[in-house]
């Protein structure tokens, strides 16, 4: 016996107002729909999960990969006529299949997991997943009779004035038996309002052919907001930032101003960490204990390791390992790889290149493209010079050389241990062991000269 997810994510998202289709917005810097599969994922009551596409649909794929089959919407016809399109995909009749919205990013695993059992231990045909909210605006009402039954949900163009009022509303979760999924669909019209096919119709369809329908009511009605518009979305995303910061804080993760404050949901924090004001950590980063992040810091897809302070930079697919400082203003990327006890410190910036440890570039300078040893001096203005205009060229520097200030390795070039570059150098040639490179125009003073030129011209 088979079980399914359908993510309904072909709508445009009218209500964004923008290009982008709705289920690809970011929270946090991952999209909504992401969080839906993976969610779903980790219920683990589900074996295969479809996403019904439609509208800008490669950018939806391009988020979920391989992850899920797809079902082709071509016209956005309404919530019905999407889970019909993927009719040929749900191949077991005798399994069950939930259906979700792509577009309620706050939905957890523990939800799907246990609107599951409700459903299998009641022995339903179908399950709604309802909840309570303050403010059901634009939300499906559910309409119960007087023994406390589901009669039907009413959408909010559709309600009367009085329906309005009802604040138990639709999540948009729906369980329902494979078998009679299609048969309902195929009943449901467009003979509304919005002329589209509801799927909330569902419920009057089954109910009048007799099935087993119940509900199960979610507590945390945060859980299930639906966001249509990008204020929907601030509020949506600001509940995942405070929800996250709670759990780290408890985890023994010290936030100052945490509001300001925001990580990702795949990001790993160990204890002891002090994260400082208006810092972003998001992708698949993970912050070793002791570490001090911020002010005004972006760590992207990173590890930093122990007790690292970093301040004021960028850190974007890199790693730093442990007591290393970087900051204030430093930008590592693309693979950066920086070694222990390191100084990566003022206006330095680092693409994929690596440094050993005890490594030191204090202030301005440029490494890209390099293999660097341990106990290396950067002086302040030093620069691999790795690009052409056409390639990008390796430079590679090996243990204890001290690099003077305003030097230019012109790459691809080999600056071998134990050795000291003059101040000012311009190098193109390889650097041999214990040696001293200086390349640079030899000072001329030529004394007395401010007098005898004046001099010359008092004569004039
Ligand atoms: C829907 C429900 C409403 C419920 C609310 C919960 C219907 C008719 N209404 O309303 O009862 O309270 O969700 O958030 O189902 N979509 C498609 N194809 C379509 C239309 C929509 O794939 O033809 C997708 C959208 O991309 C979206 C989801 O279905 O992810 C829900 O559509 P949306 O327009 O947001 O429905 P709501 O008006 O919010
Ligand atoms: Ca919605």
């Amino acid at each position: 016996m088979k079980k399914y997810a359908i993510i309904l994510a072909a709508g445009k998202g009218t209500r964004m107002k923008t290009e982008l289709p709705k289920c690809a917005y970011p929270l946090l810097r991952k999209p909504m729909i992401a969080y839906i599969v993976e969610n779903i994922v980790n219920s683990h009551s589900v074996d295969e999960i479809i996403a019904v596409i439609g509208h800008k649909k490669q950018v939806i794929m391009d988020i979920l990969g391989e992850h899920v089959k797809y079902a082709v919407q071509e016209e956005q016809l309404g919530t019905a006529h999407a889970v019909m399109v993927a009719e040929s995909l749900i191949t077991d009749p005798e399994g069950d299949t939930v259906i979700l919205p792509g577009d309620m990013p706050l939905i957890d695993s523990c939800v799907i997991e246990k609107a599951f059992h409700e459903h299998q231990d009641r022995r339903h045909d179908l399950t709604l997943v309802t909840t309570k909210v303050d403010d059901p605006e634009g939300y499906g009402r559910i309409v119960r009779n007087d023994s406390g039954y589901l009669e039907a949900i009413i959408e909010h163009v559709e309600a009367s004035y009085s329906q309005r009022t009802i604040n138990e509303i639709n999540t948009g979760i729906y369980i329902v038996k494979n078998a009679i999924l299609f048969d309902a669909l195929k009943k449901i019209d467009n003979n509304n309002s919005r002329k589209e096919f509801y799927l909330t119709d569902i419920i009057q369809i089954l109910k009048g052919s007799n099935h087993v329908i119940g509900t199960y009511y979610l507590r945390e009605s945060y859980k299930a907001m639906g966001v249509n518009d990008l204020y929907a979305l601030s509020i949506a995303e600001q509940k995942l930032r405070l929800l996250i910061n709670q759990k780290l804080m408890l985890k023994g993760v010290a936030m100052i101003n945490p509001e300001t404050i925001t990580i990702g949901h795949n990001v790993i924090i160990e204890e002891n960490v002090i994260i400082h004001p208006n810092t972003y950590i998001t992708g698949n980063s993970v912050i070793h204990k002791g570490a001090q992040i911020g002010p005004n810091t972006e760590i992207h897809e990173s590890i930093i390791g122990e007790n690292v302070v970093c301040k004021h930079s960028l850190v974007y697919n890199s790693t730093v390992h442990k007591h290393t400082t970087v900051g204030p203003f430093a930008h590592l990327r693309d693979g950066a790889n920086i070694g222990e006890n390191n100084r990566i410190g003022n206006f330095v910036e680092v693409k994929k290149s690596s440094t050993g440890n005890h490594t030191k570039a204090s202030h301005l300078a440029y490494i890209g493209d390099a293999t660097v040893g341990k106990n290396v001096n950067f002086g302040c203005g030093s620069i691999t010079v790795n690009y052409d205009g056409k390639n990008k060229y390796q430079t590679l520097i090996g243990d204890d050389v001290f690099i003077g200030c305003n030097v230019n390795l012109i790459a691809p070039i080999r600056v071998e241990d134990n050795s000291l570059i003059a101040a000012g150098s311009t190098l193109n040639k390889n650097v041999p062991k214990g040696s001293l490179a200086i390349a640079r125009a030899y000072q001329v003073n030529k004394e007395d000269y401010i007098n005898r030129k004046k001099n010359h011209s008092d004569h004039e």
